[in-house]
């Protein structure tokens, strides 16, 4: 089932989100929902407060650049209680977007190398290092679970250049060929 995707104003999107236990109801149905609302948006990655929901799940889809990138051949994965336990001093600047915020795509500078914990869909318990697209993408994610958005890493001057497409979302103006939910 395809969810809306919450639009940057929602609450949910500025909230720490809550680590679950392997009785969270209906668990498998939420991953399957979120790949399919993922899939439907284009996106390579979903976190689950981008669907309202307030707790530490992610989806990632890495397949999508297999054809350059041929080691995330079949690389999509459900993240389950994630958690960044350190990072390597190397950092890179790349260009990101997010569905919660359709039309907006900055370089954001992180960290290359992080040092990550967390369950799969199976509740196999994961410790281990992960580099590249990976490693950005999974910090791109995985902020979205501490209520923060990428936009928060960028400059004052960056900040001030997408101004006018924050205060249109806000006021439920937002271009995108998936479904959505505003604040207004
Ligand atoms: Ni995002």
């Amino acid at each position: 089932m395809i969810l809306p995707i919450y639009i940057y104003g929602q609450p949910v999107l500025r909230k720490a989100a809550e680590d679950i236990t392997p009785d969270y109801p209906n668990l498998k149905e939420l991953i399957d929902n979120m790949f399919d609302t993922m899939d439907r948006a284009e996106g390579c990655g979903l976190a689950a407060p981008q669907v309202g929901l307030a707790i530490r799940v992610v989806v990632i889809d890495l397949d999508v650049l297999s054809d350059d990138y041929p080691q995330y051949k079949g690389y999509r994965r459900a993240f389950i209680n994630p958690h960044i336990i350190e990072v390597g001093e190397e950092t890179d600047s790349k260009d990101e977007g997010c569905l919660s915020l359709p039309g907006i795509n900055e370089a954001v500078k992180r960290p290359t190398r992080i040092h990550v914990k967390y369950f799969d869909a199976d509740w196999q318990e994961h410790d281990e290092w992960v580099d590249g697209f990976e490693a950005r993408c999974m910090q791109h994610e995985f902020d979205h679970l501490e209520g923060k958005m990428f936009i928060d890493h960028l400059s004052g001057l960056r900040k001030q250049m997408i101004k006018g497409k924050l205060n249109n979302m806000l006021k439920g103006q937002v271009r995108c060929s998936y479904k959505t939910k505003t604040v207004k």
